[in-house]
C-alpha cells in the first residue's frame, strides 16, 4: 500500500515554499510530502531530506527523481564553501540523509548547510514500513519483533526481556494510556520467562491472554495500545520531538515556517506546549490557534489520516 502524504494542502499553505528557498522535510519517507516541497522551490531551491530508516531515502529518491525529472538518479550531497549557504556552484537540489531529525543542527553543520526557510515534521511511521518493512510495526503480520526505524536502535524483543515488569508496566501505561498495563506487563514477562517473546504474533498472543474478552466491546485491537507504547519507546520518539523544538531557532532562519503533523494526544501536547512556550518568549508566533485536522474526505479516501493533527509556526528572530 503506498502512502498517501496527510495533509498535503494544509501543509503546504503554511510553508509557503517559494522558488529558490532551502527547505527541509525531517521524516521525508517516500517523499510524499517532499516532493511537492520540492516542485514549489524549483530549480533555483532545495531540499534537505531525513529519514531515521535508511531504507525510505531509497524511496525518497526514486519518488523525488521521477516526479520532478531530475536528471541523475545518484543524488549528490552539497560541495559548498564554508558560511556560503547553498549559492555556491557545486550544490545539489535534492540531499538525503539518512538520521535522526533531532540532530538538524549537527547536520546542517557537517553538510555545510543554512538555516532553512521551512521545515516539516510527519511523525510517527509510514503505510510502507506498516506493510513491507518486515520490522513488526503491525500487529496484523507475524514479523521479527522490532519496530524501530534505525537498526542500530535497541529492538523491542530485547527491550521486553532486559526490563523489569514494573517498568514494563509504566511504558504501557504512559505511551499506550493502556488502562490493563499491569496485566499485559505481567504476561509478557510470565510468557517470556517460559519461551522467548520473539516475534509480533508471540508479543499479541501475550497481550490477549491478559485482557477481558470483551475488550473495549471489540472497538480495538487488544494490541493496539502495547504496541504504540513499546514503539514509542524503543524509538524515544516523544525525547526526540522534544529536542528537535528546542533547536528550531538553530535550524529554521527569521520568518522560517515549521509544520508538525502528529498523531496522538501525546505529540501533538509536547507541539502545542512547545510552540507557546517559545511564542512566551517571542521566538516564534503561532500560525494557527487550533490544530488543522484533515476533512471528512480526506479521513474518507485515507483512513490513517484520522487522527492527524497539524500545528505550524514562524520563527520571529
Ligand atoms: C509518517 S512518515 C512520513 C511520510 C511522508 N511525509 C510522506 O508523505 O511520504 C514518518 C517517517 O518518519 C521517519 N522517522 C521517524 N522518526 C524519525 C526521526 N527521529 N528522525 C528521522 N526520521 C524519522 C520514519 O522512518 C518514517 O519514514
Amino acid at each position: 500500500m503506498t502512502h498517501i502524504p496527510v495533509l498535503l494542502r494544509e501543509v503546504i499553505k503554511f510553508l509557503e515554499p517559494r522558488p529558490g528557498e532551502f527547505f527541509i522535510d525531517g521524516t521525508i519517507d517516500g517523499g510524499g510530502h517532499g516532493a511537492e516541497i520540492f516542485e514549489k522551490v524549483g530549480p533555483d531551491g532545495m531540499l534537505l531530506g531525513i529519514d531515521w530508516d535508511e531504507r525510505m531515502i531509497e524511496m525518497a529518491k526514486g519518488k523525488i527523481s521521477a516526479k520532478s525529472n531530475l536528471k541523475s538518479p545518484r543524488l549528490r550531497r552539497a560541495r559548498l564553501p564554508d558560511g556560503q549557504g547553498f549559492g555556491g556552484q557545486e550544490k545539489s537540489k535534492l540531499i538525503l540523509i539518512h538520521g535522526n531529525y533531532a540532530d538538524l543542527p549537527e547536520i546542517l553543520k557537517n553538510e555545510k548547510l543554512p538555516k532553512a526557510d521551512g521545515l516539516l515534521l510527519d511523525l510517527g511511521f509510514s503505510s510502507e514500513q506498516l506493510e513491507t518493512s518486515g520490522r513488526g510495526f503491525s500487529f496484523t503480520k507475524n514479523e521479527p519483533l522490532l519496530m524501530t526505524y534505525d537498526s542500530s536502535r535497541e529492538p523491542v524483543k530485547e527491550i521486553i526481556r532486559d526490563i523489569s515488569e514494573e517498568m514494563l508496566a509504566k511504558i504501557i501505561f504512559e505511551f499506550g494510556g493502556e488502562r490493563f498495563s499491569r496485566r499485559i506487563a505481567k504476561a509478557i514477562k510470565e510468557r517470556g520467562m517460559r519461551k522467548r517473546i520473539e516475534t509480533t504474533g508471540e508479543l499479541s498472543e501475550a497481550i490477549r491472554s491478559a485482557v477481558p474478552g470483551n475488550y473495549e466491546r471489540g472497538r480495538i485491537e487488544p494490541a493496539t495500545r502495547t504496541f504504540q507504547a513499546l514503539r514509542i519507546y524503543a524509538n524515544d520518539e516523544l525525547g526526540n520531538l522534544g529536542r528537535v523544538l528546542k533547536k528550531l531557532p538553530e535550524i529554521l532562519k527569521q520568518g522560517g515556517r515549521a509544520a508538525i503533523i502528529t498523531f496522538h494526544s501525546l505529540e501533538d501536547r509536547i507541539v502545542k506546549n512547545g510552540f507557546r512556550e517559545m511564542e512566551k518568549q517571542n521566538i516564534l508566533n503561532i500560525l494557527a490557534k487550533k490544530p488543522i485536522t484533515p476533512s471528512a474526505d480526506e479521513i474518507r479516501e485515507n483512513p490513517r489520516s484520522r487522527s492527524a493533527k497539524l500545528r505550524a509556526a514562524k520563527l520571529a528572530y
